[in-house]
């Protein structure tokens, strides 16, 4: 939808409506007491701790912390984004949405983004029916036969075939001008730059149209029906497609179940379609690359646990070790995480087959807690009956215990690492100290410090940050190297208001609406205020955005990379603000910065009267700060 909504129209229509009405059409409430009870949507639970406030026009759930107003409630319900979600309230309202100028360029963004999602779902319905057109149907329907694949397994995925051919897509949107063009902006043609022709990418191929958190086709996998190489094709990245954040399977999961506990990360398209297919409707896949933090953050917020389960040869131990790299500083209370290996030469589509849901299951329930898997993975076999194996295990637990938030994970497992090594926790503490007064030199010309924080370390090492997009791989690495440098000046930090908003926003970014107008915070002199200011404006423009795409969209230029690992920095130092509570503090925060801001005005102003007189505006001001009680 083009255009912002008007504030003004936006606090009408959350006048105008009744919370209750919007809750109770999805939620089952009754009435208790002013309020009304129900069971909380938004987790597993048996008596209701669920709550809707008529009075405030609010909700909350005393059993998961989630609360908010009508639209947030729709938000997190209906899974959709902002404007979707005030579109319904005007619908059950009865009003049009006015709209306000947007600029030229995101008319034609969003103009140009629905066009892509609606080709892809053409796309995607083309694949669909070519199963069904009567001269493929066997070859394909043979295929899935032989997968093990039913009808509604098939049509539960959306999965098509792409017929043999070079250009039976394009052929099939020829009414549609400049079509190729367009095709291949949405990543099913491919242009080949000798013969200066399109033709479509997937060609007799099993479809996997991968679909986003809203069930819109952003890109697909395909597979090859015999042994060709290569076995499988996906998208390349579009504006649509991004496959560091997308998980397959994750749309068919929350359909299947919208109060999931607990999700599967597997490696493949067929693992996820094998193991809906035998009753496991909670798998999702990576789309051939390595699980990333984004991926990972997108998980925690949807269950409180995450399994990962690796093929059980040495290319699954190296996964898993890059996972649980990955997992640590995202760990946090309230979270759990195992590792799953399957017997060598099985994945989870094979297994599931072979031994059935049940058995699958078991092998789910005794999995490898994340603490385990830590502590197997240092110390494997070896005993530690040397001072050296003790020693060893000490100096590699240390720097990935390091990583970690505070959490009760993080007491335990250095507990764990104390009575492994016979080194008490203080000993431990004070090892890592003997490393902190040994930082790496920065070199003199690179240690400009940015408000207590030290840079330099990550530019130096990865020069790619200030030109191109880091990898994921490295983004992780850039963020382990942020952390370590912000551990050493934790001590000595000082508490920035600002750095809290920042967290808090990081956290809970539906929040950025809450504040009312983010340019007066320009006025204020604190360290990253401009920081602060471009994120409110970010997330106050895209409400449905989180962390992760923000770490995707500001790439286009140095100081946004930079802002990037500044956040990074502070998500690693500021605590996690509880759920039930961000708000409150996100307003305490800003309250107690608005006061700095008016002690400082109030200052500058009392000085200058003893110097000249003051302009009329400026005795004004002068008197409303001296009536507003500072
Ligand atoms: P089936 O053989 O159909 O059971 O698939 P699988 O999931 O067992 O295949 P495999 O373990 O080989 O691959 C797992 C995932 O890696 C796939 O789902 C793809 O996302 C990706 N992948 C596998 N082979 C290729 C390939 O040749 N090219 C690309 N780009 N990705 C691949
Ligand atoms: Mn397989």
């Amino acid at each position: 939808m083009a255009g912002r909504i008007p504030q003004y129209f936006i606090d009408d229509l959350l006048a105008r409506i009744n919370i209750t009405d919007v809750v109770e059409s999805r939620v089952k409430l009754r009435k208790s007491g002013k309020n009304y009870a129900g069971l909380c949507p938004f987790h597993n639970e048996k008596s209701p701790s669920f709550t809707v406030n008529p009075e405030k026009q609010f909700y909350y759930c005393f059993g998961c912390g989630a609360g908010g107003n009508a639209l947030g409630f729709l938000m997190e319900y209906e899974n959709t984004s902002f404007p979707e979600a005030i579109e319904e309230l005007a619908r059950m309202a009865g009003v049009d949405i006015p709209k306000e100028e947007t600029s030229s360029k995101q008319i034609e963004r969003d103009h140009q983004m629905k066009q892509q999602l609606s080709l892809l779902d053409q796309a995607s319905q083309y694949f669909q029916h070519q199963l069904q057109a009567s001269h493929l149907k066997r070859k394909a329907e043979q295929y899935l036969n032989k997968r093990g694949l039913t009808p509604n397994t098939v049509a539960r995925f959306l999965i098509g075939y792409a017929p043999p051919g070079w250009d039976n897509l394009i052929k099939h949107f020829s009414s549609l001008s400049d079509a190729p063009q367009q095709l291949e902006k949405a990543g099913v043609v491919v242009f080949n730059e000798d013969k200066r022709k399109y033709y479509d990418r997937f060609r007799d191929r099993i479809i996997f149209p991968i679909r986003d958190m809203r069930g819109r086709v952003i890109g697909f996998g395909g597979r090859v029906l015999g042994d060709e190489k290569p076995k499988y094709l996906n998208s390349p990245e579009t504006d649509t497609f991004h496959k560091g954040r997308e998980l397959y399977g994750l749309y068919e999961a929350r359909q299947h179940n919208r109060q999931l506990e607990r999700l599967l990360i597997v490696e493949g398209y067929m693992d996820v379609v094998g193991l809906a297919q035998n009753g496991i409707h909670w798998a999702v896949a990576t789309l051939g690359t390595a699980t990333s933090e984004q991926h990972i953050l997108r998980l925690f917020k949807l269950v409180p646990e995450v399994i990962f389960c690796f093929d059980g040869d040495q290319a699954g131990r190296n996964a898993a070790q890059r996972a649980l790299n990955v997992t640590l500083p995202l760990m946090e209370d309230g979270k759990s995480v195992r590792f799953l290996f399957l017997p060598e030469g099985e994945d989870p589509d094979s297994l599931v087959k072979k031994e059935g849901q049940p058995a699958f299951e078991q092998r789910i329930v005794s999995a490898t807690p994340l603490s385990s898997y830590f502590f197997e993975s240092l110390a494997g076999d070896k005993p530690l009956d040397s001072m050296d194996a003790r020693a060893q295990l000490a100096s590699e637990a240390l720097p990935l215990l390091r990583s970690m938030k505070p959490c009760l994970l993080q007491q335990m497992m250095l507990e764990r690492v104390s009575e492994l090594t016979g080194l008490s926790k203080e000993q431990l503490q004070s090892l890592e100290g003997l490393q902190q007064i040994h930082p790496p030199a920065p070199s003199a010309e690179a240690s400009t410090p940015i408000n207590n924080y030290t840079l330099s370390a990550d530019y130096e090492e990865y020069p790619e940050l200030l030109t191109e997009q880091p990898p994921d791989h490295l983004y992780d690495e850039i963020h382990s190297t942020a952390s370590s440098t912000t551990n050493r000046g934790r001590a000595s930090r000082t508490i920035s208001l600002v750095n809290r908003i920042i967290a808090i926003l990081i956290h809970r970014p539906e929040l950025a609406r809450q504040i009312d107008d983010p340019e007066t915070l320009g006025q204020l002199q604190e360290p990253n205020i401009d920081l602060l200011i471009e994120l409110l404006n970010y997330f106050r423009q895209h409400p449905e955005n989180s962390l992760g795409t923000l770490n995707v969209d500001w790439n286009q230029d140095a100081q946004h990379q930079a802002y990037r690992v500044m956040i990074a920095e502070i998500s690693h130092v500021e605590p996690i603000p509880s759920s039930a509570n961000a708000l409150t503090e996100l307003r305490d925060a800003l309250q107690r910065l608005s006061s700095r801001q008016n002690d400082s005005q109030l200052d500058r102003l009392l000085k200058k009267q003893k110097l000249s007189p003051l302009t009329t505006e400026e005795k004004k001001q002068l008197q409303t700060l001296l009536l507003s009680g500072r």
